[in-house]
């Protein structure tokens, strides 16, 4: 059985790390190799794309503590933002004591979208369209046998008249789709060009575009958590406004102020797209690096989530806080969410085989289901910080030790330049290049050498 706590992960070597997860998540090191081996090699991407040159890599990171449902889960997760992944290990604790995250997902409906022009009457031709649905959904429906025989296949039809637009009016016809296991883009799009000659003969009118929308409201995954509110005190050190700029001191919140403050935090996204855009957004480092992980396609989900928190014509917070009957902290998250596990990246990129292997699913429902808790624990580290100490104290370690690399730092000098940064408060270049040549005999050699221009050219 996989379990999702591993005390000490953050501190293993690499080979460690590697060991201890295929051991907690019940795999064969050979099950999860793709990711020591680089995930993709440049011959398998050359099909993938056009005019393949090499790879792009990013880091890949494991989040630990996740329940969803009741059962543990491994989450893999692609992003280069630094605390990130602890972010969401640590809610994904917070929230565990409550009891994890409860998720759920509707059916795996996508909606294929045929824009029908040249319609003498629009009313008329929509009524015609809705006489002879029970024949365009059966002829949809047999489309795609292999999704039909999974349980798949056309479930609805509707109809929408544009009255007014640049062109005119127009009609919307929507092919409501069961894709399964499948992110779906496929299956939908050729069943709506294989309609398409069907729908002009009813209508009389021209079908011009034949595609799947990305407002993928009929698959939207929810996930909840409950954080107890003594789970949610903590201490720390840092500046109070009370004293002078760069003195700090030690702060405690309580979990009721930090309940309160996150609380708070939602009130500004709920209420100002100003907010909410970058409250989204922090909720979608969480999704977008899952989605990546799998091999998914995260522009579709990123499209499908902002078009869904403005589905009121006011663009909002895709979550909400509260608080319970017993002070509580409460949270929810809604949002489309169409990914599959099964066809294009998901299934030839062995990185991502992999990721579905260690989370364990066996459903896209389920993927869907793990990646809506971990947008909803991401959202609560951001709002977290931000309504106590502030977001750059959390970043800072990790952010000091890019500082400390880009310096020059290697080895364990990397972890000791920014350590003494965040000690001081001052992550900077120029104060990383100091502290390293403090710390290093064979970087003030190298410091001391004459600038690169003024050396004498090794090839001349
Ligand atoms: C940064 O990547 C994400 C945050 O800005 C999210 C937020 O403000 O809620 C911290």
């Amino acid at each position: 059985m996989t379990t999702s706590r591993i005390p000490g992960f953050y501190n293993m070597t690499l080979e460690e790390r590697h060991a201890r997860l295929a051991d907690a998540a019940g795999q064969t090191p050979e099950n999860l190799s793709a990711w020591t081996l680089g995930g993709l090699s440049a011959e398998a991407a050359d099909p993938m794309i056009e005019n393949v040159i090499g790879l792009h890599s990013l880091p890949l990171g494991i989040a630990l503590n996740f329940q969803v449902n009741g059962k543990d889960v491994l989450v893999p997760m692609a992003i280069e933002e630094p605390s990130v992944v602890a972010g969401a290990s640590f809610m994904a604790k917070l929230a565990r004591a409550g009891g994890g995250f409860k998720a759920t997902i509707t059916d795996p409906l996508m909606i294929g979208q045929m824009q029908v022009i040249n319609i003498v009457n629009l009313h008329e031709a929509k009524l015609k369209l809705y006489e002879h649905k029970a024949e365009l959904l059966a002829e949809a429906d047999a489309i795609d046998p292999v999704l039909k025989k999974f349980g798949g296949g056309a479930r609805d039809l509707e109809v929408r008249v544009i009255e007014d637009s640049p062109i005119g009016g127009f009609l919307v016809v929507h092919l409501i789709y069961d894709v399964r296991d499948a992110m779906g883009a496929n299956a939908v799009n050729t069943a709506c060009e294989r309609l398409a000659p069907k729908v002009e003969a009813i209508t009389g009118g021209k079908v011009h575009l034949r595609i799947l929308s990305n407002l993928a409201d009929r698959r939207i995954a929810r996930a909840r958590c409950t954080i107890p509110v003594k789970e949610l005190a903590f201490e720390t050190v840092g500046q109070v406004s009370n004293l002078p700029s760069g003195q700090i001191a030690n702060l405690s919140y309580s979990g009721e102020q930090v309940r309160d403050g996150i609380i708070a935090a939602y009130a500004f996204a709920a209420a100002d797209p100003y907010r909410a855009a970058t409250h989204n957004k922090g909720i979608m480092n969480g999704v977008d690096a899952v989605v990546i992980a799998t091999g998914n396609d995260w522009r579709a989900i990123e499209a499908g989530a902002h078009a869904y928190a403005a589905r009121s014509g006011k663009y909002t917070s895709l979550s909400t806080w509260g608080k319970d009957k017993d002070g509580n902290l409460v949270g929810t998250l809604e949002m489309p969410m169409a990914v599959g596990i099964v066809g294009g990246a998901t299934k030839v990129h062995p990185a991502a085989q992999a990721a579905v292997k260690l989370m364990g699913v066996k459903t896209a429902s389920e993927l869907a289901e793990i990646i809506v808790s971990v947008g909803l624990a991401q959202n609560m580290a951001a709002l977290r910080a931000l309504a106590t100490e502030g977001i750059q104290r959390g970043h800072m370690s990790l952010h000091a030790r890019q500082v400390a690399i880009a310096a020059g730092a290697s080895g364990e000098l990397i972890e000791k330049v920014a350590a003494q940064m965040v000690a001081e408060k001052v992550v900077r270049i120029d104060r990383a290049e100091e502290i390293l040549k403090n710390f290093s005999e064979d970087f003030m050699e190298e410091r001391n050498q004459p600038p690169v221009q003024d050396r004498e050219n090794p090839f001349s």
